[in-house]
């Protein structure tokens, strides 16, 4: 008998990750099937990526039509797909520039760059610490581990990238005693993702924000999960009255291809050269196809109010669970973290047994995000077997 996928994975596939007992073949919507035929309930949409749900039938003619067109040309030549959504992109936030990358992680290794040479041209070369909160999460690659306080994550591959310092989430007091003269730049997430979904503070934003003008510093904002209309507005830090000077977009941007953008105002840009920064394949025809198709619709205002409006709908179904246990249910639109008194990782295995496809933030924290398409009979589906399984397994 040849192996099973599973196996064959174990085998040949280096082992980094926990994965369910499962192999998933295809998606529909907000549903996906596992090669035994049995579906699910997609409330992970691949860590908040499949905003546009599975298979949706647009993008999956634009990514065809330009594949077929011109697949990959490389950063030395134009395409048309590139400036088009870089102008999108632009138009939709406070940027006036983007550097295109291949991930999350990219987006902020670039970042990373792009501060430390404003700051070097703009104040001179004693001006290098990066700071960031304790619960963030910015990526696995080196620099962006730098920036991530997770001694688990961090211990293995020290020493990491110097220069970087640590402060308490939502703590203004904090901030100030952290961010000064040699602050190069400030990295927050505006609703904190693997952290636990724990949104910003517009007072803590708003301390940050006037440190970083205070010092020269600059402000920026990782929406690489929390971006995208994940929160019921294009741009989470748009609930907060707080711009950036940079933003990491990924995850949904791409509607399931990867992709990673960093956008920037003129300010910073204009210490950036030729020869400075590059990838292979960033921003090529294909992808950058597949995120217009994305981007012009999650910024449909009907589109962003129908997300908060199913954001709420979800929140009342969980509420009205009484679920045992339950400690918070938090989060903005449809990034919603629901907090227990216990691991809730015998939850998400029952889910599988139910049909339904949930992930963790931490512990203890259920981390519900479906595809931003779900629709309301799938949002009632969904909250009765959580319900069900809340019963199964706690009562
Ligand atoms: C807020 C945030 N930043 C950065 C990353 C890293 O993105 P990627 O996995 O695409 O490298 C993630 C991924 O979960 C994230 O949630």
């Amino acid at each position: 008998m040849s192996e099973s996928i599973p196996e064959k994975t174990a085998r040949y596939v280096l082992n980094t990750y926990a994965r369910a007992p499962f192999v998933l073949v295809r998606g529909q919507g907000a549903v996906v099937t596992d090669s035994d035929g049995k579906s699910y309930l997609d409330f992970a949409a691949g860590i908040s990526v499949n905003a546009l749900g599975h298979a949706d039938p647009e993008l999956v003619a634009a990514v065809s039509e330009q594949m077929a067109q011109l697949g990959h040309v490389c950063n030395l030549f134009y395409s048309a797909p590139q400036a088009e959504l870089a102008e999108l992109l632009c138009t939709l936030s406070f940027a006036d520039k983007v550097y295109f990358a291949n991930s999350g992680a990219e987006a902020i290794e670039a970042a990373i760059k792009f501060a430390r040479k404003y700051a070097r041209e703009t104040f001179g070369p004693g001006k290098t610490e990066l700071v960031a909160f304790s619960g963030a999460f910015h990526g696995r690659t080196a620099g962006a581990l730098a920036l991530t306080a997770r001694e688990k994550y961090q211990a293995p591959f020290r020493p990491l990238l110097p220069g970087v310092t640590f402060a308490p989430f939502n703590d203004p007091v904090a901030a100030e005693k952290v961010i000064g003269p040699e602050t190069c730049a400030v990295f927050v997430e505006p609703v904190q993702g693997e952290g636990g979904i724990h949104p910003v503070t517009p007072e803590f934003l708003r301390t940050v924000r006037e440190l970083c003008d205070r010092y020269g510093a600059l402000l920026v904002f990782d929406e690489i999960q929390c971006g995208m209309g994940r929160t019921g507005r294009l741009w989470a830090y748009e609930h907060f009255g707080v711009q950036p000077d940079m933003m990491t977009v990924a995850k949904a941007l791409g509607g399931g291809l990867p992709i990673g953008a960093t956008l920037l105002t003129d300010r910073v840009a204009q210490v950036m050269a030729v020869g400075d920064h590059g990838s292979t394949f960033a921003g090529g025809p294909v992808i950058c196809r597949a995120a217009q198709v994305v981007l012009q619709r999650v910024s449909q205002p009907e589109f962003l109010a129908q997300v908060t409006a199913k954001g709420e709908l979800l929140k009342d179904r969980l509420y009205e669970l009484n679920a045992p246990h339950l400690v918070e249910i938090r989060g903005l639109g449809l990034m919603i973290g629901v907090e227990f008194d216990q691991d809730v990782a015998p939850l998400i295995q029952a889910g599988h047994a139910h049909g339904v496809l949930m992930i963790n933030a931490g512990p203890r924290v259920l981390r519900l995000l479906p595809p931003l398409i779900v629709t309301e009979a799938q949002i009632e589906q969904f909250t009765t077997v959580l319900g069900r399984i809340l019963q199964e397994t706690w009562s």
